[in-house]
């Protein structure tokens, strides 16, 4: 088997990059959501962290959104114990369809009716052992297959027009190499992220180094990985052969890491605010945030904050 198609007409004929961009629309996005969420918990027990809502969108809808908006149609969710209410809350619900109509409210119907596009399909699959992001990536490489994709942690919720996907899908029509989302955080928290090193200038850069969790004295930088990746499939290979990297966890920053020997990747500091919702802290700011500009209870929100 030879290299990906993209890959052959990249590397081989240079010049033909333009017809190389415009024919690379990436239409896969991997959600990783088999973590038990225990920062939640007790609500997390039974339930989804990724259907925990902000007002009353749940963050994997979300998620889902801002990959349709990238041009994103099949959309792999890596799944664990607990995640039954992601499949459903994707799937059709004809019974509850029927009782809204009965009740007249025909714009909840088109409300859920409108939540995918006809032409997305979901896949599920099973994380079967706790391993660690670079694991769970690497479990949907049979439905990724050998094409570019997008990455996207649900936990971390972007605010942005457009979203932070199709920023970055945007400039991997100029620069068709991976890419990371970045943005500057206080360095007494570069434990809590993958950190890269870049070259200098401002805007996207290639990585030159990156590194999960180190500890500020050891960060190379305070410029931090949040949760959106477009990789290509290479990573794929080197995810196969990444060992267990920090926490005893196979880490997708240590397959991006050998990636960097081979091709370039590139560090996004893309456009918009990113609220922690993997904490109880962000979680609250988000709907606070959210709430305030929600188109139904917006006016009455702020009103209320106002008195508080
Ligand atoms: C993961 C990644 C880390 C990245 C972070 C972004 O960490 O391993 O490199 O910076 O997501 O949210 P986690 O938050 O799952 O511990």
């Amino acid at each position: 088997m030879g290299p990906p198609f993209y890959r052959l007409r990249y590397h081989t004929h240079p010049l033909k990059t333009e017809r190389y961009i415009l024919g690379t629309t990436i239409t896969t996005a991997v959600f990783p959501v088999a973590g038990r969420g225990t920062r939640f918990l007790p609500a997390t027990k039974a339930a989804a962290k990724e259907m925990l809502p902000i007002v009353d969108k749940p963050l994997i809808q979300h998620a889902v959104e801002e990959a349709l908006e990238a041009g994103a149609r099949t959309l792999i969710f890596v799944t664990g114990a607990s995640k039954r209410s992601i499949e459903d809350h994707f799937d059709w619900d004809p019974e509850l369809e029927r009782a809204l109509l009965e009740s007249g409210k025909h714009e909840l119907v088109e409300l859920l009716r409108g939540m995918l596009p006809a032409d997305a399909s979901c896949v599920y699959l099973r994380q079967g052992e706790p391993l660690g992001l670079g694991h769970a990536v690497l479990c949907a490489r049979p439905a990724v297959g050998d094409a570019p994709f997008f990455v996207h942690l649900p936990d971390d919720l972007i605010a942005g027009q457009p979203g932070c996907l199709k920023q970055m899908a945007d400039h991997f029509r100029n620069q068709p190499h991976s890419a990371v989302a970045v943005e500057t955080v206080p360095r007494d928290k570069t434990g809590s992220y993958g950190i890269v090193a870049v070259e200098d200038g401002t805007g996207p850069r290639q990585v030159r180094q990156i590194v999960e969790k180190p500890k500020p004295a050891e960060a190379p930088s305070d410029l931090a990985v949040v949760g959106r990746y477009l990789l290509t499939p290479k990573i794929f290979t080197k995810l196969a052969a990444t060992g267990r990297g920090a926490g005893g966890e196979i880490q997708l920053t240590d397959g991006i890491a050998d990636l960097l020997k081979d091709e370039p990747v590139y560090a996004f500091p893309f456009s918009g605010k990113r609220y922690d919702c993997g904490s109880k802290l962000g979680y609250l700011k988000a709907n606070v945030e959210f709430g305030r500009e929600h188109p139904e209870v917006g006016t009455a929100f702020r009103a209320y904050l106002d008195e508080l």
